[in-house]
């Protein structure tokens, strides 16, 4: 059984998502390990009410970012994690724990990429954006991790419709739920071969 560990910030929709389809069996993983940079983070809450390990790491456990990669890296070591998912984790990753990680590290965005990414494009700023630019369409990405933002091989795609009287909240929420799904579905696929990862 692979061994996940998944990185959040906030209210960990995602990361939710993810232990429903290890708890169904959709997804053949286990999640070993929940990590926030956020100690008060809604998703911390939900992982340990699931039972599931967490740690807050963060610049106030960890002031010198060196020190907090490292502490990062040795903690993912120590849980001999397999994958590391980003569900909604704002956070750059330490140059040790991407290349200790590298090519195992995945990213869930809600746009299609590469339109709609990079710094300062997270959450609400995503769709806000997308109506803004009068898109039709928008959706969900699932990328691997390297060290820009939002700027790794794309693993899969999924489009979502824009109505014209989509609001950044109303896209939002049709865009979360293509993510519950693909995200879990795309984990799958690389678990059981059917996507092969790129060896970055
Ligand atoms: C999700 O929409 C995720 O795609 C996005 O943050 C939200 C987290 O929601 N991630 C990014 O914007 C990354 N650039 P969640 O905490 O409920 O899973």
């Amino acid at each position: 059984m692979k061994k996940i560990a998944v990185l959040v910030s906030g209210r960990g929709s995602n990361m939710l998502a993810l232990i429903d389809a290890c708890e169904q069996g959709t997804l053949a993983a286990s999640i070993e390990l929940v990590i926030s940079n956020n100690a008060d983070s809604l998703a911390l809450l939900s992982a340990q009410k699931k039972n599931i390990n967490t740690a807050h790491l963060s610049s106030r456990t960890h002031p010198d970012p060196d020190a907090l990669d490292i502490a990062m890296k040795d903690l993912l070591d120590s849980y001999k994690i397999d994958f590391i998912l980003l569900a909604g984790f704002m956070k750059k990753i330490g140059p040790k724990t991407l290349s200790a990680y590298k090519g195992r590290m995945i990213n869930i965005h809600p746009s299609l990429l590469p339109k709609f990414g990079g710094q300062g494009m997270f959450g609400l700023n995503v769709h806000e954006a997308v109506i803004e630019a009068g898109e039709k369409e928008t959706g969900v990405t699932i990328h691997m991790v390297d060290g820009e933002y939002d700027k790794g091989a794309i693993l899969a795609q999924r489009t979502v419709v824009i109505a014209k009287d989509d609001t950044p909240e109303s896209l939002a929420a049709k865009v979360l739920q293509v993510e519950h799904v693909l995200f879990a579905e795309t984990i799958q696929k690389i678990i059981d071969g059917s996507i092969i990862l790129p060896a970055n």
